[in-house]
Parts: structure tokens; sequence; C-alpha cells
């Protein structure tokens, strides 16, 4: 089999603009008293490190923490079945919270993270994914804040990855496996 190859979808440059917009959306939501940033590890990492300066450049000075969630679909409830592998160290209670994550599909892990930071007694609990992809939602969740709402493809980069490669690239891509 050959090389992968990738064919980009959103640019470096076009992912930094939408950020300033996302972040500019995320202020005029009332996201301004010092909130929580939730970043999901792993594939949350490079987006949330990136808004977060966004933010900044909007004003507005997060408290940043990390939640690593693991989700088998076997699961037969729509949340399915989570695990958290990494906590927060954060008391998120009377907190504005904004969750980060690269991808809503399914939603079952992030509708369990935005349930679970509810039941923890946050304020207010909002979403920002850099991707939707529409088609395939189990979970009856929507984002507040999304980056792109992106074509039913297989992407990486951006943090994303694919079988623990290309996380790195510095856009997103679409993968074409070619035999
Ligand atoms: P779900 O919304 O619970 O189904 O989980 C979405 C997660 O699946 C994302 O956070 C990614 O980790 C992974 N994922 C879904 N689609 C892709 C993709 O196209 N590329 C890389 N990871 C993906
Ligand atoms: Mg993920």
């Amino acid at each position: 089999m050959s090389e992968p190859i990738i064919e980009t979808l959103y640019t470096a440059e076009e992912i930094a603009v939408r950020n300033a917009a996302l972040a500019a959306e995320i202020r005029a939501a009332g996201f301004v008293e010092r909130p929580l940033v939730v970043a999901v590890l792993k594939g949350g990492f490079v987006f949330a490190a990136d808004l977060i300066r966004a933010l900044h450049g909007a004003g507005i000075a997060p408290e940043v923490d990390f939640m690593s969630l693991s989700s088998y679909r076997a699961g037969t409830t729509s949340s399915g079945t989570v695990t958290v592998l990494r906590d927060l160290e954060t008391e998120v209670a009377g907190r504005d919270v904004l969750i980060v994550d690269d991808i809503l599909e399914s939603g079952r892990t992030l509708a369990y993270a935005k349930q679970l930071l509810a039941e923890r007694g946050a304020r207010r609990v909002a979403l920002a994914v850099l991707l939707d992809k529409p088609g395939h939602r189990v979970a009856a969740i929507e984002a507040e804040f999304v980056g792109f709402t992106a074509p039913d493809l297989f992407v990486v980069g951006y943090g994303m990855d694919m079988g623990h490669s290309f996380r790195d690239l510095p856009y997103i891509g679409h993968v074409i496996v070619s035999k």
C-alpha cells in the first residue's frame, strides 16, 4: 500500500481567521468573567491552544484545564459508555465552562462531558468544536460554537490523527488511501 495522500480541506490561514471569529462569538455570548476552558485530549489540544490565544486577543483571560475521555460505541444508550481517563483538577461549581474539542460526530463523548460538568455545578457549560460532522449524531447535542461544518470525510491534522499520525499538520486534510 502506498503512502496516504492528504488533500487540504482548511488551510492554516482559514483556521486562524475562523478562530478569531469564534473568539468574538464566545465573547458576545458572555464568556467574559474568567471562563474555564476544558480542552479535551487528545484531539482538541491544538485547537484549544490556538483558541485560548484568540480569546486573549478578544480580551478574555480563561483558566485552562484538560480532560481525557474514552468512548466505547457498543453502548445501548445515546451516551454510550464513556470513561474519564484524566479528570479536571479544577473545581467547576459556579463557573462558566467552555469545553473545547476537535470533532462533534455522534456526540456521545461530549454529551457525557457536558452533563458531567453540569452535574458538578457549573453555572453554564458550552461547547466549542473545531468541526461539526452532523451526519452521524446519536446523542441530542449541538455545539454552541462551531469552527466549520465539515463534509462526511475522515480528516487529520491540526491535532486530529489517523493511527497516531498527522496530529502535527498545521492544516486540516482529508485522507485518501490509495491501494
Ligand atoms: P463522538 O462525537 O463521540 O462520535 O466522537 C468524535 C471523536 O471521534 C472526535 O473527537 C475524534 O476523536 C474522533 N473522530 C471522528 N471523526 C474523525 C475524523 O474524521 N478524524 C479523526 N478523528 C475523528
Ligand atoms: Mg476526541
